[in-house]
């Protein structure tokens, strides 16, 4: 069964049981800044399950484009992916447990339907807490269709529950497929087993949660269920894995193309047991760059454009992994675009709006693609040059009285300085710089103690929180900007304005004040004057210039005596004897900004995007302030 047989399937099967087809709504959702993006199929239908009337009626079905980056981690394996369609069905205040259950088995198992072996289907119902009792119901429901016991778990609100921060919730049950081999189909359901794969989740939203956390029960009980398009596709082909199936392996294909390496055919688990983890491993690369590209232009045609906030941010770190990725097996020239291709290709018959932003998808990933190499390319020679000077690093055991070398060894010290650095002068985001360095030290065989790494790498980080408010390796998940990288950046870019202000207003101008934030900067300066129009956008077209051209950042230390001499701008308040650092933008020789400063900084102007004045305005009694932007 092809993938738009199946949507088709899907709709048509919950049309007959009077449910009205509504359309997928964007991924990035509307007047709800609550998330970034549209999570799953309930997320635009929110307000209706809250008890508004909408216009389809109280019975819904639909198929609906969802990114979810909380899953970042699990993508590589078969089954997890950044972008997915859900297949969903909603009653509002119609059908509840009963008539959800029976539905959902009846088009699983029927032959007029998907026709699934009922042997490989198992199911988890809610077990009860404090909160709400055991699903009894939805259970006695799952027995009645003649489920054998062992194969119904209960299991707790981390598994049988749903729902957002607040909103709509409720326990659910879930369906899980055995994607093992059919002669060996357990007796009975195991959740830690990956080879039942959970492929429907049907949830009983009886509660809207409040901003407190407490229950307040829901007079309209709705049922709110979600498919996974990819995984079902998967099982009705008996595939088993969802990049075998059609939705991605011609974008496979394209990849095995670029990088002249073979995807393979065998599972998994083969390979593993023939010894052939780096086949897997690479397997995994392929399904990272496949996703993320595959997300990317998805988000993309729904109108963002890779930036350092929200959801431009979240594609950005789509692309630059994906390239990343692409890099580790050995594609070293831009490629995102002839990946995307292929997406546009495959899914602009059901999605049109991909075809139609065809011009605009290529553009900016090519843009992204294209700055994240230099980016990546700088940071990748100072890791190696690292890499290259084991030597002192080497540590000895003793064994059988004899010393030996027991194998190259970098400290902790070194590696988490190491990569603070490629974070803070070269740029990279802090999960890819971990990342990168952690799979570059593997590759030579280094084995390294990662969690104090991290706890170290976590104090450098907390030591220069004066410019970055908050940051933690886990802001990708939840979709957040990375501020350290993005105040360096807008650092970098005060610098740049200070340059463009003296340079169009004249050699009066000096810094009186600043403030950073993750979204804007703030420069205060001395000048007593409005500016005119003109005047704001010659510095803004000054300072665009500069990044344009890519100049590099060069950090020096100094006395500040010396820093003096070479005419560094700056406050002079360091203590006699202490060593300063002295930021220099140069462009052919012209020093363009010489600055005492604390950093941090970007490595490379071409880093910073768009700058763009937001406010000119009085401070003081000749005191200027400007607050920008960098887009
Ligand atoms: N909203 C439910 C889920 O995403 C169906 O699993």
């Amino acid at each position: 069964m092809n993938a738009q047989e199946l949507r088709s399937k899907y709709l048509e099967f919950f049309k007959s049981k009077g449910h009205t087809i509504i359309p997928s709504a964007s991924l990035v959702p509307e007047n709800d800044p609550s998330v970034l993006f549209t999570t799953a199929g309930m997320h635009p239908l929110v307000p209706y399950l809250l008890g508004e009337k909408h216009p389809g009626g109280s019975k819904l079905v639909d198929v609906q484009k969802c990114i979810r980056t909380g899953d970042i981690d699990e993508v590589g394996d078969t089954t997890h992916h950044t972008f997915f369609e859900m297949l969903g069905n909603w009653s509002l205040g119609e059908y509840f447990k009963e008539g959800a259950i029976k539905m959902s088995w009846e088009f699983l198992t029927s032959a007029d339907w998907l026709n699934l072996d009922k042997n490989r289907i198992a199911v988890s119902v809610f077990e009860g807490d404090a909160d709400s009792p055991f699903d009894q119901e939805a259970y006695d429901v799952w027995k009645g269709l003649g489920l054998p016991e062992k194969k119904i778990a209960k299991l707790p609100k981390k598994n049988n529950w749903w729902g957002m921060e607040k909103g709509p919730c409720g326990p659910d049950t879930e369906i899980f497929y055995w994607v093992g081999e059919p002669n060996k189909i357990p007796e009975s359901f195991n959740d830690d087993n990956d080879l039942w794969v959970e492929i429907w989740n049907n949830v009983f939203m009886q509660y809207d949660k409040q901003s407190d956390g407490t229950l307040k029960v829901l007079e309209q009980k709705n049922v709110d269920t979600g498919m996974g398009m990819e995984r079902i596709l998967a099982a009705v082909n008996g595939l088993d894995d969802n990049y075998k199936t059609e939705l991605f392996w011609p974008i496979i294909e394209k990849i095995e193309e670029l990088s002249k390496l073979e995807y393979g055919d065998k599972s998994d688990e083969e390979y593993i047991k023939d010894d052939k983890q780096c086949w897997v491993d690479v397997r995994k690369q392929f399904r990272i760059i496949a996703d993320h590209i595959k997300a990317a232009t998805f988000i993309i045609a729904d109108g963002v454009v890779p930036s350092n906030t929200g959801q431009g941010y979240v594609l950005r770190r789509l692309i630059r992994r994906a390239v990343r990725y692409g890099k580790l097996i050995g594609i070293e020239k831009d490629f995102a675009t002839s990946v995307a291709e292929i997406v546009v290709q495959e899914y602009s018959n059901h999605y049109p709006e991909l075809a139609k932003n065809r011009a605009l998808i290529f553009a900016e990933l090519k843009k992204e693609e294209e700055k994240f190499r230099k980016t990546l390319d700088n940071g990748l020679k100072k890791l190696e040059k690292c890499l290259s000077n084991p030597e002192r690093n080497v540590q000895y055991k003793i064994e059988d009285g004899l010393q030996k070398q027991a194998d190259v060894y970098f400290n902790d010290d070194i590696v988490s300085l190491l990569f603070f650095d490629l974070y803070q002068t070269n740029g990279f985001p802090i999960e890819l710089a971990m990342e990168v360095v952690f799979e570059e030290f593997e590759k030579k065989g280094v084995s390294l103690n990662k969690e104090k790494i991290t706890e170290k790498f976590n104090k450098l980080f907390e030591q220069h929180q004066e410019l970055s408010r908050t940051a933690s390796a886990g802001m990708f998940k939840g979709g957040l900007q990375d501020s350290g990288e993005e105040t360096a950046k807008l650092h970098t870019a005060t610098h740049l304005l200070l340059a463009a202000l003296r340079n169009v207003l004249g050699e009066h101008v000096f810094q009186k004040g600043s403030n950073i934030t993750s979204e804007r900067l703030r420069l205060d300066f001395s000048h007593s004057e409005k500016m005119t129009p003109e005047q704001l956008a010659k510095v803004e077209e000054l300072v665009n210039a500069g990044i344009e051209a890519n100049l590099e950042i060069v950090r020096e230390e100094m006395s500040l005596d010396e820093a003096k001499k070479i005419g560094a701008m700056g406050v002079f308040e360091a203590k006699y004897g202490e060593k300063v650092s002295v930021y220099s933008i140069v462009e052919g020789g012209r020093v363009v900004s010489r600055e005492i400063c604390g950093g941090p900084h970007a490595s490379l102007t071409g880093a910073l995007g768009r700058f763009r004045i937001q406010k000119e305005e009085a401070s003081s009694a000749g005191v200027r302030r400007i607050k920008a932007v960098l887009e």
